[in-house]
């Protein structure tokens, strides 16, 4: 892999072993995601391609509850890191997380996901008997985005009935996760992920876009490492610098950055779920059309209460969907139509991927 790294190829052939399915190097990862506006279309369309023929024209809908905004921990980019204290904290109660999920089954979604800031008032116990409740009064998917917890708690919330895992290792480069984390650990973020994919989440991860002192070489390593993970959905946003926070002057990442990440991602996950995330549709009023026309096909509407949502800020700008959520779910349909696209009634799981032999490899390189 270092031996690669003076040796970049140019786009088309860096396209093809993209479309060859080679392993991922950063010979080729780079000219990819730092192409030229006029070879971008190219890689949109290569990644459309594969899309199409590997999960198809189905966009899934995920019914998205932002349960807590409080957080233990001070990441440098995020707006409701425990430091900022401007920030109006909220919780939802195991009671109205549960109604809203009922909410979510009853417009028509068939996944609910509970996202939180690392909020230690939603114990083992208390988040497994709102899973088992949602489990036993629904028929929806459960997606949980909870941030770091110990390995015995995942595994009660797997027990609980949980489908899938969603924790972005934000980048894989030592220096810039630590900068950015200053009270947390590369690799136990590492090992939450190893831990929830031993437990048989469906396993979701994700980088930002343009952290400041990233490079392409780390994003192509980011890359590299998620695929050695065999991570099955694939989270990633261009970085919102946040005011109130230490990267308030940085200047962020950009809509086309991402889409190159995008497609770069379809082309190297084929089979994996890629969301067009809230932040490419905050940039830009297209960014979440653009995206999946780029090679994402999941979309997350927020359904949070009306009452809290906008206390959920984890950058400026962020966008939400109308209040009256039956409106809001009929034009994101209307959208998925303009595009040519179709609306899954599945619940959309993931293929599952093998990916032992390759971790395997990956430690003995
Ligand atoms: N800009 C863009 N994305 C952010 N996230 C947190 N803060 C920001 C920001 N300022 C992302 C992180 C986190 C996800 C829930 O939101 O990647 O994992």
């Amino acid at each position: 892999m270092i031996a690669d790294i003076n040796r970049y190829l140019p786009f088309a052939e860096a396209l093809r072993c993209a479309l060859d399915g080679e392993r991922p190097a950063l010979s080729w990862l780079v000219p990819l995601l730092t192409c030229a506006e006029a070879d971008a279309p190219a890689l949109y369309r290569a990644a459309e391609a594969v899309r199409a023929a590997h999960v198809g024209d189905d966009v899934h809908l995920r019914g998205l509850i932002e349960i807590s905004n409080y957080c233990r921990r001070d990441c440098a980019y995020c707006g409701v890191r425990r430091g900022h204290e401007g920030v109006v904290r909220y919780r939802l109660s195991p009671d109205e997380i549960v109604e809203t999920a009922q909410h979510i089954q009853a417009l028509g979604y068939r996944t609910v996901v509970m996202q939180s800031g690392e909020d230690m008032w939603f114990t083992a116990e208390r988040m497994a008997e709102v899973i088992r409740r949602i489990k036993a009064t629904t028929d929806l998917a459960v997606t949980l985005s909870l941030g770091e917890r110990d390995a015995e708690t995942y595994r009660q919330w797997r027990e609980a009935g949980a489908d899938r895992y969603l924790l972005r290792i934000e980048t894989t480069d030592p220096a810039l996760f630590a900068a950015l984390h200053p009270d947390d650990d590369l690799e136990e973020r590492k090992a939450c992920l190893y831990t929830l994919r031993e437990l048989g989440f469906q396993l979701g991860s994700g980088v930002m876009v343009g952290l400041p002192g990233q490079t392409p070489e780390i994003l192509a390593g980011d890359v590299i490492w998620l695929h050695e993970l065999g991570a099955e959905m694939l989270g990633v946003g261009p970085f919102i610098p946040h005011p109130a926070t230490p990267l308030g002057d940085a200047a962020g990442g950009t809509v086309e950055a991402t889409l190159r990440l995008v497609a770069v991602l379809r082309l190297v996950f084929p089979y994996a779920h890629l969301p067009a995330t809230t932040a490419m549709g905050s940039l830009h009023p297209q960014g979440r059309e653009r995206a999946l026309q780029a090679g994402a096909n999941v979309l997350m509407p927020n359904i949070t209460p009306p009452r809290v949502r906008g206390h959920y800020a984890l950058y400026p700008g962020k966008v939400f969907p109308g209040d009256d959520a039956v409106a809001a779910r009929a034009q994101i349909i209307a959208h998925i139509d303009a595009i040519g696209r179709t609306v899954s009634d599945g619940h959309g799981h993931v293929r599952r991927v093998a990916c032992q032999e390759e971790m395997k490899d990956a430690h003995t390189e």
